[in-house]
């Protein structure tokens, strides 16, 4: 089947089939029990878990069944699945409202010159580039004159690298100038850090895909603002861009520019030089590592048989519990402290991408797409919300991420954190009764538990390419474009109507509760 005319999940014959097997799932008496499935299959662990590069993932104490497995794998080859995923590896215009490819993968594609491979000039063209950044960054980490990097940028320009380099300084991969993040348009988050700096032992870095987000540019403008007024006067070498718009970086100043290419969507360019303040903080080995181990998890995605492919196990998970079971949330919970801004990366990746109200055809959806993403690090988690994941009405599935080995010499310590990522698992699912009603936990209450054996750049490359790729299956299979965002723009045509008006206190045309804030905002 070709990808462009795949078929909508819902188009499918095993759509009915899984919403009349969905029935079992119900939460009364007789419905699927987890606690049941396994005392009846002394391979359901087996059967429901699996490796890919990096990860291990327990599936098992999932509301799933075999058959429900079955249905949901028709339900990803009848769409055409297997075409859609090769469009996507091979660069095809998959980004069909921008019409371009979304080729992230190609970034972390080993290259060797000469390769007899299909577009070798747009590979050389990346080797080319990750070259320059990756010395660039080895440079600044050689330079002793450079204290401390700062890197602008919003959205997919903060959440990836800021997440990746927390993550990596947490697990000791991390050395050289100190790098610090500043992302939002509230000016407190530049005015606090500002202060802590030195001008001339300082390097800003402006992330910006279109060089023309509002926040971005206006924290750079503070911040060239500040190194001047510090004495400092030569901005050339203190400001550096990355962006696809070098001719508004060059406007604002910026000569020096690391270019990154429009099929690389902003939620999926932490692997170009959207990671320029990663690369800083681990040096061109351990960014490689990164995409090594992200490529390792591409292979898996391109190659394991549909059954085996975790990606999409997640994927037809993510559709069964939305669409059929209709629990339409996911907590992330990593036992890992240096996981613990991943929930806020998954809320772009997941939602941006897949927050969609219609097909690619432009025709409204009758099913819910991404789940809301929430979630906080463990056991942090244990003593905030985890009450209501409990014992409150509703049920959440829960994604617990753990890492066998710790970076720090506290074993026992570690354990403990282990063996409550544990706890809180298996609690979920066995419940506890009692006649005594707050003592009650109904359980049956599903969960997934990701494990890594250590935190490393070549793990946390494979673990954040698994969420990728389970982005675009679902979204693939849910008939949508994973790959704009049309829906933020809206938002920023009103906030550009509504700023000057702040000064003027204008209010005209206006509904009645923006007037009314409107006025009190701007104290006229
Ligand atoms: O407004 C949403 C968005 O376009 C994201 O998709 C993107 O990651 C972010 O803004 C930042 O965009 P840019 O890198 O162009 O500044």
């Amino acid at each position: 089947m070709d990808w462009k005319n795949r078929l909508r999940c819902d188009e499918t014959a095993a759509w009915p089939l899984l919403q009349a097997h969905a029935r079992r799932f119900r939460q009364d008496a007789s419905s699927f029990d987890l606690r049941t499935a396994f005392a009846e299959d002394d391979q359901r662990f087996e059967r429901f878990s699996q490796d890919a590069p990096y990860v291990f993932a327990d599936l098992s104490k999932n509301l799933i069944d075999d058959r429900a497995q079955q249905l949901l794998l028709q339900l990803a080859r009848e769409c055409g699945f297997e075409a859609h995923r090769e469009a996507l590896l091979t660069g095809e215009p998959i980004n069909t409202a921008e019409q371009r490819a979304a080729w992230h993968t190609l970034l972390r594609e080993p290259y060797a010159p000469g390769q007899q491979e299909a577009s070798p000039s747009i590979r050389a063209e990346v080797a080319a580039a990750q070259a320059a950044m990756l010395n660039f960054a080895d440079a600044v980490r050689a330079d002793h004159r450079i204290t401390d990097v700062v890197n602008i940028g919003i959205g997919g320009s903060d959440l990836g690298p800021r997440m990746a380099a927390q993550t990596l300084r947490t697990a000791g991969a991390t050395s050289g100038p100190r790098v610090h993040f500043v992302a939002n348009g509230d000016g407190h988050e530049i005015s606090e850090l500002l202060p802590s700096l030195d001008a001339a032992s300082t390097l800003f870095i402006v992330v910006s895909k279109t060089f023309g987000t509002a926040e971005t540019l206006a924290n750079a403008k503070a911040a060239r603002q500040w190194f001047l007024a510090q004495g400092g006067s030569d901005v050339a070498r203190h400001f550096v861009g990355v962006t696809c718009n070098t001719n508004a970086a060059a406007e604002f100043g910026i000569s020096r520019v690391f270019s990154i290419w429009d099929w690389v969507g902003g939620r999926y360019s932490l692997w170009s030089a959207v990671g320029l303040s990663l690369a800083v903080a681990m040096g061109s080995a351990g960014f490689r590592a990164l995409l090594a181990g992200a490529h390792a998890m591409d292979q898996h995605f391109a190659n394991a048989p549909l059954e085996a492919n975790l990606p999409l196990r997640l994927a037809l998970l993510d559709i069964w519990q939305c669409d059929f079971l209709g629990l339409g949330s996911r907590c992330v919970a990593p036992y890992h402290h240096g996981l613990r801004r991943l929930p806020a990366y998954l809320q772009q990746l997941e939602m941006e991408s897949n927050g969609k109200g219609v097909d690619t055809h432009g025709r409204t959806l009758t099913f819910p797409t991404a789940p809301v993403v929430w979630g906080e690090a463990g056991s942090n988690g244990q003593h905030a919300f985890f009450q209501l994941l409990h014992q409150g009405p509703g049920v959440t599935p829960v994604e617990f991420i753990a890492v066998r080995e710790p970076a720090h010499s506290l074993q026992a310590q570690h354990r403990t954190l282990l063996a409550n990522a544990l706890a809180q698992a298996r609690a979920l699912m066995i419940g506890q009764s009692s006649d005594c009603g707050h003592r009650n936990f109904p359980g049956n209450r599903p969960s997934t538990f990701l494990l890594l054996e250590r935190m490393d750049p070549a793990s946390l490359g494979a673990l954040l390419a698994l969420y990728e790729h389970r982005v675009f299956s679902s979204g693939s299979l849910w008939g949508i474009n994973s790959f704009d965002q049309w829906g933020v723009e809206l938002g920023k045509t009103i906030a550009a109507d509504l700023a000057p008006r702040l000064s003027s206190g204008d209010t005209a045309g206006l509904d009645a509760s923006t007037a009314g804030l409107l006025i009190r905002l701007s104290g006229s």
